[in-house]
């Protein structure tokens, strides 16, 4: 499977689906890593591994719908099977997501559906959570609220910062991605009236 993979940042989960594409017999490949940063440090990453780059910069386009034309315009040359947001920082309009329902997956830094949005580790910890994670999700026209692929989580210790709970969440992001992407390009998990359906393990 073609996948293509959105970044705003560093991009080490894109790092991660790069490697696991990489192993033999993975079942999807990764052919272009799109950027609305020019900045983004992923970028970089991608090009070192012999991917392919775009860079679409939200205030070199009148509005949303032309920067998000732009990208889907670029997406209808590269003809991806799947997209992977991963580390991008911006909602898509349900313009975006329509043409590609059920194959867009995205990771979220907390245990959907507590704490949609930013902050999530801060608010973890406030909330004085014993247990954080992460979540990928079907992208759906609403925040961090498509149907749940995966999940994984990890101890929220005495006196954590919210950097401290980041960084061990980051760790199993980098699991969990390439897992429920494997899902995902094996037919394994397919987004049904709504809902992710699983294939029985046989
Ligand atoms: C991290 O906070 C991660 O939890 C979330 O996006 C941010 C940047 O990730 N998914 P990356 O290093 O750019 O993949």
């Amino acid at each position: 499977k073609r996948v293509v993979v959105f970044i705003s940042g560093g991009g080490s989960n894109m790092v991660s689906l790069a490697d696991a594409c990489a192993e033999p017999g993975f079942p999807a490949e990764i052919v272009a890593v799109i950027s609305d940063k020019p900045t983004a440090g992923g970028l970089a990453k991608a090009e070192a591994r012999g991917i392919r780059t775009y860079v679409f910069e939200r205030k070199a386009y009148a509005g949303k719908a032309e920067h998000e034309n732009a990208i889907l315009e670029t997406l209808a040359d590269i003809n991806p099977d799947i997209i992977c947001l991963a580390g991008y920082m911006r909602l898509i309009s349900g313009d975006f997501i329509r043409p590609y329902e059920g194959r867009i997956l995205n990771i979220h830094p907390s245990l959907l559906p507590l704490f949609p949005g930013l902050h999530t580790h801060q608010r973890a910890i406030d909330a004085g959570m014993k247990i954080a994670g992460c979540t990928v999700h079907f992208v759906t026209e609403g925040m961090d609220e498509g149907p749940i692929v995966a999940q994984a989580a990890v101890p929220v210790i005495t006196d954590d910062t919210a950097d401290m709970l980041a960084g061990r969440v980051l760790t199993v992001e980098h699991e969990l991605y390439p897992m429920a992407l494997k899902l995902l390009a094996e037919g394994k998990v397919r987004m049904e009236r709504g809902r992710a359906e699983f294939t029985p393990a046989d």
